[in-house]
């Protein structure tokens, strides 16, 4: 096949993006596809070959068979780009428009997994403003939409919760306060589309940090995973991590992370498209679970082809 490998971006993690498209076109061509580059630039213009690319709708993408859109955060994972690849009618890796962006948006994730019943930490969401909350420290302040640990704060005192909230406006209308969570992080890959599975979950233990912040996360040697995770709520997690690919709608692949406490398991957050180089969590989990990198990929296509068939085949 041959595959658009979309990189870059306009979010703050244009570069892990960069190092994800990569790896992504080094494991394509392992399997016997063709990737195909496509940088999205900071300002959001995209390139082929360093020409600027003019979009058809329903023209598809310099004529290849599926796109892999490699882009992390806002303009990428949101749903936006989902949206222009559903206009150019191309096959793409991945959850679509509305799994993308409401994964995408803290509050609304947790609001949903919350009518479901899912297990969750408690919260608060504040509205730029809105009305103050009663929520108090220890706690952890996000903006909404943003990934990588960017705008986020841990808060131990009043002081710093106050401040917390103040930088997580900077980034966003809306904020999700949570209670401090004790306990281990685990993450669990997904990958299918009507029939999900689920991978081996993985520990993510943190050095040199405090919690799993830009630094644990980007610096070499940040963390390490240990797979399977310490955990005897192993099961748990796996059955939890389909159940959230599957109310949340998502498509090809999803990494949805937790917190494992004394109480049992508790969903943090599902990303759709997770770091992805080889040596990326998502992958990693796959690898240990008997599905090497290139397979993974090839995998990933042929869900992709499979969903744009399938929505074919409904009335519009
Ligand atoms: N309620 C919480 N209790 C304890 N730690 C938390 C909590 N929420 C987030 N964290 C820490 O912050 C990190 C980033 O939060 P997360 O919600 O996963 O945002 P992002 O989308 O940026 O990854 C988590 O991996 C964890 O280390
Ligand atoms: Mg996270």
């Amino acid at each position: 096949m041959r595959v658009a490998v979309l990189g870059g971006g306009r979010s703050s993690e244009h570069d892990v993006s960069l190092a994800s498209a990569e790896s992504v076109r080094a494991g394509l061509v392992e399997g016997g596809h063709e990737p195909v580059e496509v940088l999205i630039e900071r300002d959001g213009r995209w390139t082929h070959a360093d020409e600027a690319l003019a979009l058809e709708p329903s023209r598809g993408l310099l004529g290849v068979d599926a796109v892999f859109p490699v882009l992390h955060g806002p303009f990428g994972e949101d749903g936006t780009v989902q949206g222009l690849l559903d206009l150019l009618d191309v096959p793409y890796v991945g959850a679509g428009v509305l799994a993308s962006s409401l994964s995408m948006d803290k509050a609304v994730f947790k609001e949903l997994m919350a009518a479901h019943g899912v297990p969750q930490g408690d919260y608060a969401v504040v509205r730029a403003g809105g009305a103050p909350t009663a929520f108090g420290p220890p706690a952890f302040v996000k903006p909404a939409r943003l990934g990588s640990s960017v705008g986020i704060s841990k808060a131990i005192s009043e002081i710093e919760l106050a401040r917390a909230i103040e930088i997580a406006f900077e980034h966003d209308p809306v904020v999700v306060i949570e209670r401090l969570v004790e306990g281990m992080e685990v993450e669990c890959s997904v990958l299918g589309n009507g029939d999900p599975q689920a991978s081996k979950p993985g520990e993510i233990v943190i050095k040199g940090s405090d919690w799993y912040d830009y630094e644990a996360k980007y610096t070499d040697g940040g963390m390490e995973l240990v797979v399977p995770a310490r955990t005897p709520h192993v099961e748990e997690v796996r059955r939890l991590a389909v159940e959230v690919f599957k109310i949340v709608g998502c498509a090809g692949m999803a990494r949805v992370d937790f917190f494992v406490t004394e109480d049992g398991v508790l969903v943090n957050e599902l990303n759709t498209i997770p770091g992805f180089t080889a040596t990326s969590v998502y992958a990693k989990l796959w690898d240990a679970s008997g599905v090497p990198y290139a397979e993974l990929l090839d995998r990933l296509l042929r869900l992709a082809l499979e969903r744009h068939a399938d929505e074919r085949r409904y009335r519009h």
